[in-house]
């Protein structure tokens, strides 16, 4: 039995998961509640990731703090000059065949999709399960946003134990700056 799909992002307000330049400092200053990170570790068997987020975040670095070691797949169109890493695999071919082979290096447990680009096509195909967001407090105001398909559909989503059509209500306020006073 394979295990579940997820599109799995730490997200600023208005919607994105990294800032320009693939910048992630904006995830140092966010904390999360007790054990989620625990969860995600014990419950996902593999990493498909895509080339700009492997050369700009992950290179040697391991997910969730290096607190995760499973394999690593990640789709290139140009493999050869990729830098190899252990525990990573770079693919070229269909995203589709991408999934099924992180898929089954998981042995049914999750396989985390980090790459909006791809969560997109996998969207596409209806090949993603489920979407997992932790919105950090900051708008960033520009950067790679969690979904983008220009000229798209809309896609509706169900939340987990919830009203179908039921909004979320999260309620901030701006911290003002203090600088000059
Ligand atoms: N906030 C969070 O929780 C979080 C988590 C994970 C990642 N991130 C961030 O998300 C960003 C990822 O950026 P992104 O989605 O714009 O880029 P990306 O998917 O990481 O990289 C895009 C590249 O992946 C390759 N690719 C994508 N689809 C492919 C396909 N079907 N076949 C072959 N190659 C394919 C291509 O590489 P080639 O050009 O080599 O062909 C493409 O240029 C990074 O900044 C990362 O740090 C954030």
């Amino acid at each position: 039995m394979p295990g579940k799909v997820l599109m799995h992002f730490a997200m600023s307000l208005d919607g994105f998961v990294a800032g320009p330049g693939h910048d992630m400092s904006f995830l140092a200053k966010t904390t999360v509640r007790d054990g989620l990170h625990r969860e995600y570790i014990e419950s996902t068997g593999a990493v498909l990731a895509g080339r700009s987020g492997f050369d700009s975040a992950i290179g040697d670095s391991r997910p969730y703090g290096g607190a995760w070691q499973g394999p690593i797949f990640v789709l290139t169109h140009h493999p050869d000059d990729a830098r190899p890493a252990e525990h990573v695999t770079f693919l070229s071919c269909p995203v589709d065949e991408a999934l099924r082979i992180a898929l089954d290096a998981a042995q049914g447990k999750n396989v985390e999709v980090f790459s909006p680009t791809i969560c997109a096509q996998l969207l596409r195909l209806s090949l993603i399960d489920e979407i997992d967001v932790h919105i950090a407090p900051v708008l960033l105001g520009d950067g790679i946003r969690l979904y983008d398909a220009l000229g798209g559909q809309p896609l509706d989503l169900r939340r987990d134990g919830d009203t179908p059509t039921r909004t979320v209500d999260l309620r901030y306020r701006p911290v003002r700056s203090t600088l000059g006073e």
